[in-house]
């Protein structure tokens, strides 16, 4: 923590902290083989210390034949060979720590991969055997068992049921090479948390649980009737205890949860946050918010309002590996709420969402709670356009080409702009094509920019950490308070603790910035009559 907070006393760390979100196939290339790994991100430690980040989360980097970028683990207890093993993870979870830097792996409770053993055991084994009880294993409808056993839709498109040779149906939400895990079997739970107490042991400083909400079926699995509560497999309310024993585990290592909880309903989300659940959850109407004040203010009021009455801090995201790149999602028409949406060849204004986004990244940076980054948003990377025969996504092919899929934002990093592949440190092609354009974005050209994003986010995280304004106080549940001010239509303006205010121009012209103050970062220059530009942030300090 910062030096200039007291040492003792102050608020856990993961209240308020910056968490990069590392892709690991893309981050950096050790090995020169074209995909990303372990080593990549061991030498890049140096830059992830210079960016001023509290904690790293890695997306699944286990064992997996990739038929979901990871997503699809054959084995939690190893690591992938293309990324390294896992002794080296082990180094790299130590290394970071030595470096004021704590690591958060993701577990996918809800699925293995279709090469998991147990998955193989129970295709090897009879129909209503002990080794597919582990799953959902059903019998088709129809005269021949030819129809999935209910209308349920994957959340990759088409049915979420697929056929094996002896004529029975398995259940996979996600891809065929995804199948769900039957939560009502007790070696499911043990399972994982052996897995859980495993990754701890070795120096884990949190999880982030995939598709958190999902895992609990109905044991019926009936047809899904719209309206009908519980949902047969969203949000039920099985999961709560098995948070809760999850809970126990992490509080005997001091570790926390962030769930992926995409759910709607701000009560029941909460729930998930209960003292005794999980830690934190990802705030996606944050991230899917359009760039419009209003909204905006309420995405934030209802953010803090859900969170306060369990004492949960909030977490804030602009992008992740699932989603369209924040500059290209601010540069384009913003038709309402935005959440994935990838459209092939949607216009794009990169320079007006390359703006918006250097004020989101310091309107998000203000506000109480955690914040999530997610690799090479400090790079202001847009969203890229795969040529469609090099897209890898199983979302993409299993929307019959429709869905662009989310590679576009899962391209590899692009570190020195003079080197082949833009520095990504490989000698044969990366996995994923790299645009034109990605020397220019490269980390070292704009190291040296001090008006790059990387200078921005630099800053802004180095002045979040020394400021105590910023800070969650201790003993205090809300997370540091956040006073909105009076303002011109259009414009955020708001005031956490010890006179720290930021404002957020998005009135479409100039604004003036309250007086008595100064400056301590904008997201561009205030113009020559001392005016806050349209689709600019300030942040800024009341002098007494
Ligand atoms: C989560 C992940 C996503 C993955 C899915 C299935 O939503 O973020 O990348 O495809 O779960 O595991």
């Amino acid at each position: 923590m910062a030096a200039n907070r007291p040492t003792e006393a102050t608020a856990p760390w993961w209240r308020d902290a910056a968490i990069y979100q590392i892709y690991v196939r893309s981050f950096a290339d050790g090995d020169g083989d074209g995909t990303g790994d372990l080593a990549g991100v061991r030498a890049r430690l140096p830059y992830l210390v210079e960016l001023g980040v509290d904690a790293l989360w890695f997306t699944p980097w286990y064992l997996s034949p990739l038929a979901d970028g990871g997503y699809d683990v054959a084995d939690y207890r190893a690591i992938d060979p293309a990324f390294g093993h896992l002794a080296e993870a082990e180094k790299l979870i130590a290394e970071a720590r030595e470096l004021g830097i704590r690591t958060l792996v993701d577990i996918v409770p809800n699925h293995v991969s279709d090469q998991h053993s147990w998955f193989r055991a129970a295709l090897a084994a009879a129909p209503g055997s002990p080794e597919r009880e582990l799953f959902h294993f059903r019998e088709g409808r129809g005269s021949h068992g030819e129809i999935p056993p209910n209308d349920w839709v994957s959340e990759f498109g088409g049915t979420p049921w697929t056929r094996i040779d002896d004529g029975q149906w398995y259940l996979h939400l996600f891809a065929p090479g995804q199948p769900d895990l039957n939560w009502a079997h007790p070696a499911v739970r043990q399972e994982h948390e052996d897995v859980l107490r495993f990754w701890f042991e070795r120096g884990v400083a949190g999880v982030r649980i995939d598709s958190a909400a999902l895992l609990a079926k109905d044991p019926a699995l009936p047809d899904f009737v719209k309206g009908t509560d519980p949902h047969p497999y969203i949000d039920r309310d099985e999961l709560h205890d098995i948070y809760r024993s999850w809970r126990a585990i992490a509080d005997t290592y001091d570790g926390i949860f962030v769930g992926e909880v995409w759910l709607p309903d701000s009560e029941r989300f909460a729930r998930y946050l209960r003292p005794d659940e999980l830690h934190t959850a990802f705030n996606f109407n944050f991230l899917a918010c359009p760039w419009d004040a209003g909204l905006l203010r309420s995405a934030i009021d209802d953010t803090l309002a859900e969170h306060a009455p369990v004492g949960a801090p909030a977490t804030w995201v602009l992008c992740n590996h699932d989603v369209t790149r924040t500059v290209t999602r601010y540069g384009r028409e913003a038709t309402g709420f935005d959440f994935a949406a990838k459209v092939f060849g949607t216009p794009t204004d990169l320079e007006l969402g390359t703006r918006r986004a250097r004020a989101a990244a310091l309107l998000s940076l203000a506000l109480p709670g955690a914040v999530y980054l997610y690799q090479g948003e400090e790079l202001g990377l847009p969203e890229a356009d795969i040529p469609r025969d090099r897209i890898q996504d199983p979302m993409h092919l299993r929307s019959g080409g429709v869905d662009p899929g989310r590679d576009g934002c899962r391209v590899p990093l692009p570190w020195s702009a003079d080197e082949p592949y833009a520095g990504f440190g490989s000698t044969a092609e990366p996995w994923l094509p790299q645009p034109d354009a990605w020397p220019s974005y490269a980390a070292d050209r704009q190291s040296t920019d001090p008006g790059s994003m990387l200078s921005l986010y630099r800053k802004a995280l180095r002045l979040r950490r020394d400021e105590p304004g910023f800070a969650a106080a201790p003993g205090e549940t809300a997370d540091g308070r956040l006073d909105w001010l009076p303002s011109a239509p259009g414009v955020l303006a708001f005031r956490r603790t010890h006179g720290l205010i930021c404002v957020v121009n998005l009135s479409g012209g100039p604004v003036p910035l309250p007086g008595h103050h100064e400056i301590l970062l904008t997201s561009a220059p205030p113009d020559p009559s001392g005016l806050l530009p349209d689709d600019t942030a300030a942040w800024l300090r009341e002098k007494r």
